[in-house]
Order: structure tokens, then C-alpha cells, then sequence
């Protein structure tokens, strides 16, 4: 939540622009909106533009300079107003500060410091940061004005402090992600919340660790530890991210693009993580109870690996990492816990994953980012290597994730070969089947649904999360209310809701309970419901269908790459931005 973007030293003295650049490639972390700072190459006084809104195609008229920061804000603590836009500013208008996180104490501070009279004109949390390094710099160094005022900060926070006397940022990380950029080169240094912001500029980077501090001044730069606050040596490590993963080639959209990307994300993950996942699966076999864990798109994802640990014979438990916390008390040393996260930095996901940990348990992580608080908390990594996923609305990171939860799934049972061939023939198969046939069939299908408000998605046992994870794209992309049940409950109850006309959509396989599946279809057609089929054959209790490819259990994949891209039409008639849905940031840092 919340993008961070700074530059020191930028070679061509437009700071501001390349931070506004950067916070474009930030948006999709939060877009209530924006603000600049920075230090002028002219004059004594630090300037700051702000606004509400999306960037879009924004200017910025900022003077040359430097060194500057920026945020794209989501909004916690105070309402969408020019006057809570990051950056904000102390009593003397010499320190502009951004932040992502939360500052759970932020009111009695506030209280203190409005006592030794300083003025505040926001209704944010971050304000107090700005004047208590104010207050910290009477009595101190510029870098330990800000290291001091951050140990008094409760929550998770990272934050960044552009001073204007000694013309330096200094940033300090505590559970929201903080990334170093360095350009050797040109002698030009980044920070950001995530890498694409300045993957245009360097791939060379150090990710800031929890309690760990960065000051960058003209030409130099410094880690520090913040608990002993004594400087110390890092290295940086070169990505192989190219600057293509973090632009839309053509595409109008990121969403559109990670969609059509599946192909090669799933083929590439399907080898990049043998070691750990053998490591996994020794686990399991050793007797180590299986817990699976996300949010969102990611719970969906355990869930279904949930169906696939089955089918080899292992029991497990899933846990919406937000719900986690009743159940940990089940974990002990002798549990495996597979979090799933695209960010790596979910904060209810972190929580379970520290809560296990404390538990004992060990930790194995699936994450698409690299760097994450989530990697450093875990034992064993699977990247699964789909690179920087930009749209809001996570797609690629969920197919790959899947795939890895699939061979875990079949490496316990001795069929990691034939599971990584099947997992590279469906990445085929999505390649061909995934053609403008088929975009141009669910284009129709989405206009003929523009004004639909209400729609439902059943199935059944890995198409039952295979529904819920359709339905959430539907939701997130249109702003369809799309409700997704599991076939055998419909007659519980939610049968109630169908009227004539109610689009249903039935996601089904050729699988042991497609029948089953069908008589719900015929259930819901008795009362009215048009019955639209995502399966891999046709049906005469379908009223429309999309045709997916027939691969056992990966036939879930076609079947939510269909949501996908339905998700994506519907919010584009509709005349919504898939890349950034209303009310929604990327990587949700806040509990
Ligand atoms: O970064 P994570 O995978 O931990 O994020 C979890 C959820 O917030 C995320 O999947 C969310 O549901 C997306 N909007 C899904 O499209």
C-alpha cells in the first residue's frame, strides 16, 4: 500500500520528473494521490507539489533539481484531500517526509508534539514523522534525528526523510518493503517500494531488511543496522528483470498483458524450483503436517493446492492467513506451513507466517517478488519467477504459484518428471488455445453482460476455488457482484437468489464429478439462471459456453484464465481500470 519513489544525484538534474516517472510505474500500490519534493539546484527552500487523483498523464512543473521524493498514496489515516498527500512537511518546511505503513501510536505523539507547539495541517499519521525529526534535529545530526524518531514509531513502517540542509534522504524500513536502486555509473541512487519503479535505470539493487536504514547523500550511500545504529556493509545483487517485464508492449494494459503472458510464466516456473521443492516434499514424506496459507487470490491458490496434496494422498489445512491466528495454536515443530504471496509482503499473511514460526513450524514460501520480508522469514523459497506483476489484479503470479503447488503435489508421490512435463504441456496447450478466437468469443460474451450487477459461479472440488478465484476477478475488474459457490450448495439456500436471466457461470471438468456439476447447471436453469459453461466439452444444459483445454486436474487453469479475461472485458466496458480497481492497492501492507 502506498508507493515510495526517490533520486539522488539524477545525472540530468530532473528529479522530479524521474520521480514522477517512478511513481507511475508505483500506481498500482495505491492512486488516491500523488506528491512530489524536492530540493531546487536553486534557492533555499524545499518545494512540494501534491494532488488527488490518478497520475495518468501528469506533469510536473517542479524545478530542476537533484534530489527528490515521491508517493502514490492509498489512503488510511485521514480522507482523500490535497492536504493528506504525501509528502508532508515539519514547522520549519526544511524536511519533507513519505511513508507506507501505519503509525499505530500516531495520536499520542500528535498530542506531544502540538504541546511543544508545533502545528500540524493534515489529519495523516505520517505528519508526526516530519516534526519529530524537527524536533530530533534541535539536538542531533540530520540521520539521527530520523533513526530516533523511527524507533519511537509503532506498526509496520517504511519511511523516507528528505532533509534540506544537508541536501540527503535518509529512509528506514520496519515491515513495508523499501528497495536501494544503484547506478554506479552515473552515481545515481533509488529507493522505492518495488523494483520496476526504477528497473529502467538499474537492475542493481539491495533490499532493505526489517530494522535496517539507508542515508544517501550526493555520491554516497550507507546501510545502517537500526538497532545498534552503527553502519554496515551490503551486497547488492544484480536482477535478471528486464526493463520489457516492467513496461505494457503494446498491450493497453499490464493486466492484459501478464494474462497473455501465462504461457511463458507457467513453462518457466515449471523448472526453476526443483531443489526446493524437493525439500518439501521430504518434509511431507518425513510426516510433517501440511498448513497452506494466503490472501485473497493466494487463499484461492491454497485452497486448490489443498485439492491437489490430496489427490497424492496428504491432508492439509488452508487458512485465509487473515483468520489464521485462532488455528496456530495447531502448529508445532513438526508442521510445514506453505504461505503464498505474489508480494511477499502481505501483512496477514506475515502475521500467520511469524505466529508459525514462533510456533516452530517451517516455513516454505511461494512468492513471485524477490526481496520480500516473507523470503527472509522462511526456510525454504520457491521465486516462482513470473517477474514484476504491475496490474492490481494478480494473474501470471497465480498460475505460477499453482504450478508449484501442483508439483509439490505430485513430487511426493515420485512424479516430479512427469509433473513438470505436464505442467510444460498445459503452458503449451494455453499457448494455442489462448488465441484471438477465443479473446474475441469472450469479448462478445462480456458485452452481452455489461449491465449485469448480479452473477453467480459455481463448482466443484478444484473447481470450487477454481469459482471463487473467477468470481474474484469478475469483482475486482467490473464491480460485478459475482458470487461464487460450490455446487453442492446451492440447494442449501443460495438457489434462493436466481431469477430468469441471472447469468451462472458453471466451471467444470472432465473429472469424476462433472455429472454432479451438471445437475447443478439443470438446477439453476429450472429457475430461470442462463447457464454459461467454462469447461472443456458442451452441454445441452448450457445456454453459451467457452470451450477450455481437457487437461485432468490443470484443466482449472483454462477455466479461471477465462475469469481472467472476462474480468478484464467487463471492466473495460464497464469503464473501469483493470490495472487499478477502485479501493484497491497491490500489496496490502496494513493489517
Ligand atoms: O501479494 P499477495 O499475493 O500476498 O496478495 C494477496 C491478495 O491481496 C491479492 O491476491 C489480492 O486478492 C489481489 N487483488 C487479487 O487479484
Amino acid at each position: 500500500m502506498c508507493g515510495i519513489f526517490a533520486v539522488v544525484n539524477d545525472d540530468l538534474k530532473e528529479a522530479a520528473q524521474t520521480t514522477l516517472d517512478g511513481l507511475k510505474k508505483l500506481e498500482y500500490r495505491g492512486y488516491d494521490s500523488w506528491g512530489i519534493a524536492v530540493k531546487p539546484l536553486k534557492g533555499n527552500e524545499l518545494k512540494i507539489e501534491k494532488h488527488i487523483g490518478k497520475i495518468g498523464e501528469a506533469k510536473t512543473k517542479l524545478p530542476k533539481s537533484l534530489i527528490a521524493i515521491g508517493h502514490t498514496r492509498w489512503a488510511t489515516h485521514g480522507g482523500v484531500t490535497d492536504a493528506n498527500a504525501h509528502p508532508h512537511s515539519d514547522c520549519t518546511g526544511k524536511l519533507a517526509v513519505i511513508h507506507n505503513g501505519i503509525v499505530e501510536n500516531y495520536q499520542m505523539i500528535k498530542e506531544e508534539l502540538i504541546s511543544k507547539g508545533h502545528r500540524f495541517v493534515s489529519e495523516t499519521d505520517t505528519e508526526v514523522i516530519a516534526h519529530l525529526v524537527e524536533e530530533n534535529k534541535k539536538l542531533m545530526p540530520f540521520r539521527d534525528a530520523v533513526f530516533t524518531a523511527f524507533d519511537v514509531l509503532i506498526g509496520s513502517n517504511a519511511v523516507v526523510v528528505l532533509d534540506l540542509d544537508t541536501e540527503s534522504i535518509a529512509s528506514c524500513r520496519n515491515g513495508s518493503p523499501m528497495v536501494v536502486g544503484i547506478d554506479e555509473n552515473k552515481g545515481r541512487y533509488f529507493l522505492a517500494s518495488d523494483v520496476p519503479a526504477f528497473l529502467k535505470y538499474t537492475s542493481t539493487v539491495y533490499f532493505l531488511e526489517d530494522m535496517e536504514a539507508v542515508t544517501i547523500s550526493k555520491g554516497d550511500i550507507k546501510i545502517f543496522d537500526l538497532e545498534t545504529k552503527q553502519e554496515k556493509t551490503f551486497a547488492p545483487l544484480v536482477l535478471d528483470w528486464k526493463l520489457e517485464d516492467a513496461e505494457k508492449e503494446g498491450y493497453p494494459h499490464f493486466m492484459l498483458k501478464e494474462i497473455h503472458e501465462q504461457h511463458k510464466t507457467i513453462a518457466k516456473t515449471a523448472v526453476v524450483n526443483a531443489a526446493p521443492i524437493e525439500k518439501i516434499a521430504s518434509m511431507i514424506k518425513q510426516g510433517y503436517k501440511v498448513v497452506l496459507t494466503g490472501c485473497g487470490t493466494a487463499s484461492y491458490c491454497a485452497l486448490m493446492g489443498k485439492y491437489f496434496l490430496a489427490e497424492s494422498g496428504i491432508e492439509s489445512q488452508v487458512y485465509g492467513s487473515y483468520e489464521a491466528l485462532p488455528f496456530t495454536k495447531f502448529i508445532d515443530g513438526k508442521t510445514v506451513v506453505i504461505a503464498i504471496s505474489q508480494s511477499g509482503e502481505t501483512a496477514d499473511t506475515l502475521i500467520a507466517v511469524k505466529e508459525a514460526k514462533k510456533r516452530g513450524a517451517k516455513i516454505a514460501a511461494i512468492v513471485n517478488s524477490r526481496g520480500s520480508t516473507m523470503e527472509r522469514l522462511s526456510d525454504v523459497v520457491l521465486p516462482v519467477g513470473a517477474g514484476p506483476e504491475i496490474a492490481v489484479v494478480s494473474t501470471k503470479a497465480f498460475t505460477a504459484q499453482l504450478s508449484s503447488l501442483y508439483l509439490i503435489s505430485r513430487v511426493v508421490t515420485g512424479q516430479y518428471n512427469q509433473a513438470v512435463k505436464e505442467v510444460k504441456r498445459m503452458s503449451e496447450t494455453v499457448k494455442d488455445w489462448l488465441n484471438d478466437e477465443l479473446v474475441e468469443k469472450i469479448m462478445n460474451l462480456s458485452k452481452s453482460l455489461i449491465s449485469t450487477e448480479h452473477a453467480y459461479v459455481i463448482g466443484k472440488h478444484l473447481n470450487y476455488p477454481g469459482a471463487q478465484e473467477f468470481a474474484l476477478k469478475l469483482k475486482e475488474t467490473s464491480y460485478i457482484h459475482a458470487e461464487p459457490f460450490t455446487a453442492g450448495e446451492l440447494k442449501h439456500g443460495v438457489i434462493t437468489l436466481i431469477q430468469k436471466g441471472t447469468p451462472c457461470f458453471v466451471l467444470s471438468s472432465n473429472d469424476s464429478v462433472k455429472n454432479e456439476v451438471l445437475s447443478s447447471a439443470a438446477e439453476l436453469k429450472a429457475r430461470g439462471g442462463h447457464i454459461i459453461g467454462i469447461s472443456p466439452f458442451d452441454s445441452h444444459e448450457y445456454d453459451e459456453s467457452i470451450k477450455t483445454p481437457d487437461l485432468g486436474d490443470l484443466t482449472v487453469f483454462g477455466n479461471v484464465i477465462v475469469g481472467q479475461l472476462l474480468g478484464y472485458y467487463l471492466g473495460i466496458g464497464r469503464g473501469a481500470d483493470p490495472d487499478k480497481p477502485r479501493n484497491l492497492a497491490k500489496s496490502v501492507t496494513v493489517k
